[in-house]
This record gives structure tokens, C-alpha cells and sequence, in this order.
């Protein structure tokens, strides 16, 4: 049964194929050069890929303003190379995601040309129109110091337009049935030639009532309830994760109250207190956003993540935490984005810091829910502040030392390659981390490999269990008759815990370690010293020496 819900413990690994590897040697990353890396993802561990838009578009957003649903960027492959792909991961047992982009689409969609050039056309209310330029038209950009209005003037169409995101990017009309239907068929489509599902992208906006009318937007939820369905009658497996950066008291809305919405959202409360806990090293804001956004269906399950291709978004905290988090990983304008985040790669912004770094990222596979990396972060890429707004972090990944870092043999590649400083290819890269033992690489093929032995992470409930240090968060997780407890310390010092009894659970146990030979035994009150280093991590099993899952109890 557990592995029926295969997301609820899985490992993602995202990447956009445009800046993974090219094969035929153009500049631009393609599936074919996907597909030889596949055995590089599969040796990560990890159990998921999730692509970031390959579909027909003219890339004014990286592919998330989409011109054709239904066909392969040429700059990618084709629809074959994009099968021969999923084929690849089928081999391989790897479940693919991929971004489903229907807020909006490209302003050079066939739909929205018709629509524009016709006022009877059929696709004319596939968009959202206004004879008149709305009052509040100014209001709510989601890109502002770049993006000045939500609603544009179609100079063909002689009337505005409604975009939430950029000009390019006309919103569609998803309370229009035939929109609905269109958006079935997409996902229909790509379950047909072997996805696992959809990363979706803007939930909040796709669902919300849109019109110049509207001062109030209102989330129409009924209507995931009805992807789900329809993905679900064609696929029994397969699950949308939604970007839905909302507020916990509408989590449940979202997921919905029986589980019968979407089955994973990504954490983005969680997200943003992580982050202002490692710059203050006060866990206190982290535990309560883990408790608010606890409650859950059991079917539902959380995404986590540290960074994702778009700015760590900190809009969600207190001004002064905010400016404590970009005073800790981005004091300078120029590694900050869109007045509220900060546009840097994790490992610039730790400084290149191993101890750091390894915290991180034992913290993002052992918080409640499923870890997605980003490809690049396995092996500590950095950021280029010179490319613009989000590109900074959407560099080539580095393979090797060759000239490119191996990306691409061509002279210019789609997106510089990060040459210079301590972050170029000639210092980080796959190849001579493959060599070191101890590079990060295979320290994160050996995390990916204790996670998945962990379903209790997955599955189980979560206790804070008091540590006296306001800097040392420990969790405990239960499930079936397992336990296991993580401890992380979010301090600049090493710092001495001492955790109650049977580390919460009230009794004498043996504290397991599962990453060292170091395990903690009870005092003879069964409490446990623990102490740990600057920014020091434990992966402890509760009770017995056998550290492996207790299989029959599952
Ligand atoms: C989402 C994507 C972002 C994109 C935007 C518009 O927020 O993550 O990259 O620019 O939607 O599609």
C-alpha cells in the first residue's frame, strides 16, 4: 500500500532540459543529451524528475509563457526524443513531473492570436478582456519593479487585457468550460506519452475569478477537485504538486478536507522560516510554521525545498526578519529580486560553507514531506549576478572541466556557463566530484539513500521535542511502530542539548545513529547528551541496535 502513494515518499530532482546537456552540439540543452545524464540522476538516488517547461514557446520566460501545449520546443527534440525520455526513466524506475503552465499563456499562442484579432471568435473569451483600463490595473504584479500592470492594452484588440504575470503572458479565462476542457486534454495528452503527473504551476492564480470586475479574487477550489478526478479516471497514480505560496489557514482548501484536491503543495511557509532560521539561528518561527502547516489528509504530502529556479520569495515574513535574512545570504541590491527575495543559488549564499551546507540539506530531507533538489545543488553549483532577474541561478550544469563545463561543444552556450571564481566548472563539477569520496556528491548520494530507508519521515507525525537550545531543533517522527529523531543545529557553535527521557517518548532507549558509528546511550534517568558542532547534524534511530526498519511492522 505504502508504495501505491509512491510520492508520498519519493525524491525529486528538477531540472529544465534547455541548460542540462546538449547532445547535438547547438548551445541548448535537448532530451537526447537528457537521456544519456539519466543514469547520473538514477545513481543520485533519487526517485523523480520534475522538468521545468519543455514545451513550443518563445522563451520570454523560459518557457513558462507556452505557445503549444502539445508539442517539444525544436530547440529540445521532438515528441519522439521526449518519449524515447520517459521510456529511459520507465527503465529505470524514475516517475516523471512536468511543469503544467495554465494561468497564462504565451502572447503568441494560436488562441490568443485568434482572440484578439476577432471579437467572435471562439477563443476571444478564452481570455480575460476589459473595454476600459480597470482602477486597480497597477495593482498586484507579481514581478514588480519589472512588470508595471496586470492589464495591457491589445492594440489589435482594442481592448485590455488581464495578465497577472508578465505582458507576454495573457491570463486564461479558467472559469470558461472549454478552457477547462483544454486544460483535461493537456494533462491527458502527456499521461498518455508517460508522465507521472504535473508540477502546476500558479495554482492560486489559476483557480482565482478573474475579470475587471473582480476587486476581490475568490479560489474557485472545485476546480482542482476536478484535475484530480480526471487525472485519476486516466491514471490512477498520478498526482499534481502545486506552487500555491498561501497561507496555512487555506492548506486544507487546497489539499482538501478528504484528500480529494491536490495531493502535494509545495512548502513555501516552511521555506521561508527555514531560511530565517539559518540566518538568525533561532529555530522558534521554523516550529511554528512546521505545527501550522502540519495538519494534513494522509494522503497529502508536503513538497520541501531549499531553492527553486525562482527567487527565494521571503514575502511571507515579518519586514525584520526579512531584512535579517538578507542580511545573513543577500546584503547587496543585486542579489535581491522583486523587493522580496533573494536571487542567489544556496551554496553562494552560505559561503561555499561544507558544514553549512550539509546542514541544509539534512534538514530539507528530514523535515515532514518530500524533498525536491535542484539539479546543480548536488554538487554545490553557484550563481552568475551578472545574467538578469532569475537566469543568475538558471545556469548550465557543470559536468566536467572540459571548455563549458562539458554542457555544450558548441562556442556559445544558451546561458553562460559559470567559468569564473570560486563557483567555475574547473572547481565545481560532476566529474571530479565523482572521484572524491568525500565531495558533496556522494555525500548526497549517501543522504538520498538513508531518506528513502526513513518512510517514518514520510508517513509518520512529528513531535517538537525540547532541546533548551532556541538554536537546536529536534523532531520526532513515529510511524508504525518505528521512530526516528533528527537534530539539527542551526547555531555558529557547537552547543551541548540534553533531550528528555527516550527523546520524548518517556522510556530508556538507545539513540541509534544512522549516518556514524556514534550512537547516544540513555543516562540513568534514560535522557540523552547530545553534543553537537557548529552547524551539526543526527540522524538517530529510537530504541535498538537494528538500525534497519522493522519491514514486518510495515
Ligand atoms: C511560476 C514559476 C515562474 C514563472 C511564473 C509565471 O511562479 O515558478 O518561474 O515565471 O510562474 O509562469
Amino acid at each position: 500500500m505504502i508504495d501505491d502513494l509512491w510520492y508520498k515518499n519519493a525524491v525529486i530532482y528538477c531540472l529544465s532540459v534547455g541548460t542540462f546537456m546538449d547532445a547535438n552540439g547547438d548551445g541548448v540543452g535537448d532530451f537526447k543529451g537528457l537521456l544519456r545524464r539519466l543514469d547520473y540522476i538514477q545513481g543520485l538516488g533519487v526517485t523523480a524528475i520534475w522538468l521545468m517547461p519543455f514545451q513550443t514557446s518563445p522563451g520570454r520566460d523560459d518557457g513558462y509563457d507556452v505557445a503549444d501545449y502539445y508539442g517539444v520546443d525544436p530547440r529540445y527534440g521532438t515528441l519522439g526524443d521526449f518519449v524515447e525520455f520517459t521510456h529511459g526513466c520507465k527503465q529505470r524506475g524514475l516517475r516523471v513531473l512536468i511543469d503544467l503552465v495554465v494561468n497564462h499563456t504565451s502572447d503568441q499562442h494560436p488562441w490568443f492570436q485568434a482572440a484578439r484579432k476577432d471579437p467572435k471568435s471562439p477563443f476571444r473569451d478564452w481570455y480575460v478582456w476589459s473595454k476600459t483600463k480597470p482602477a486597480d490595473a497597477d495593482a498586484g504584479v507579481v514581478f514588480p519593479g519589472v512588470q508595471k500592470s496586470t492589464w495591457t492594452r491589445d492594440p489589435v484588440a482594442k481592448e485590455y487585457y488581464f495578465h497577472r504575470f508578465y505582458e507576454f503572458q495573457p491570463d486564461l479565462n479558467t472559469a470558461n468550460p472549454h478552457v477547462q476542457a483544454e486544460i483535461l486534454k493537456i494533462m491527458g495528452f502527456w499521461l498518455q506519452l508517460g508522465v507521472s503527473g504535473f508540477r502546476m504551476d500558479a495554482v492560486p492564480f489559476v483557480i482565482a475569478t478573474k475579470g475587471a470586475d473582480v476587486t476581490t479574487p475568490a479560489e474557485q477550489y472545485d476546480m482542482l477537485r476536478m484535475f484530480r478526478e480526471f487525472l485519476q479516471w486516466r491514471t490512477g497514480d498520478a498526482i499534481i504538486l502545486g506552487e500555491a505560496n498561501v497561507l496555512p489557514k487555506t492548506d486544507m482548501d487546497y489539499f482538501g478536507v478528504a484528500g480529494e484536491r491536490l495531493q502535494m503543495m509545495f512548502n513555501f511557509q516552511v521555506n521561508q522560516n527555514l531560511f530565517y532560521a539559518m540566518a538568525s539561528g533561532d529555530t522558534g518561527p521554523l516550529t511554528k510554521a512546521l505545527e501550522k502547516t502540519e495538519p494534513r489528509p494522509a494522503t497529502s504530502q508536503w513538497g520541501l525545498f531549499l531553492r527553486n529556479h525562482d527567487e527565494l520569495d521571503l514575502g511571507r515574513l515579518t519586514p525584520k526578519q526579512r531584512q535579517t535574512v538578507f542580511d545573513a545570504f543577500g546584503p547587496d541590491k543585486s542579489m535581491q529580486l522583486y523587493d522580496r527575495g533573494i536571487r542567489r543559488r544556496l551554496a553562494p549564499m552560505l559561503q561555499g560553507d561544507r558544514r553549512r551546507l550539509e546542514m541544509a540539506y539534512s534538514l530539507m530531507m528530514t523535515l515532514p514531506g518530500t524533498p525536491v533538489l535542484r539539479y546543480g545543488d548536488e554538487i554545490a553549483m553557484g550563481d552568475d549576478l551578472s545574467l538578469p532577474e532569475r537566469t543568475c541561478a538558471r545556469t548550465p550544469m557543470q559536468w566536467s572541466t572540459e571548455p563549458h563545463g562539458g554542457f555544450t561543444a558548441a562556442d556559445t552556450p544558451v546561458t553562460p556557463v559559470i567559468t569564473d571564481g570560486a563557483y567555475g566548472y574547473k572547481h565545481v563539477n560532476v566529474a571530479d566530484q565523482r572521484r572524491d569520496p568525500q565531495s558533496l556528491l556522494n555525500w548526497m548520494e549517501r543522504i538520498i539513500r538513508m531518506r528513502k530507508e526513513l518512510p517514518e519521515i514520510a508517513w509518520g507525525d512529528f513531535t517538537v521535542v525540547p532541546t533548551g537550545a532556541p538554536e537546536v531543533l529536534a523532531l520526532r517522527y513515529d510511524w508504525r511502530n518505528n521512530s526516528v529523531l533528527v537534530v539539527h543545529n542551526f547555531g555558529a557553535t557547537s552547543r551541548e542539548i540534553q533531550l528528555p527521557s527516550g527523546a520524548g517518548a518517556g522510556e530508556s532507549v538507545l539513540l541509534v545513529n544512522l549516518l556514524s558509528q556514534d550512537h547516544s546511550p540513555p543516562d540513568a534517568k534514560g535522557r540523552h547528551c547530545i553534543l553537537l558542532e557548529p552547524y551539526g547534524y543526527r540522524w538517530f534511530r529510537v530504541g535498538g541496535l537494528d538500525y534497519i526498519l522493522r519491514r514486518s511492522d510495515v
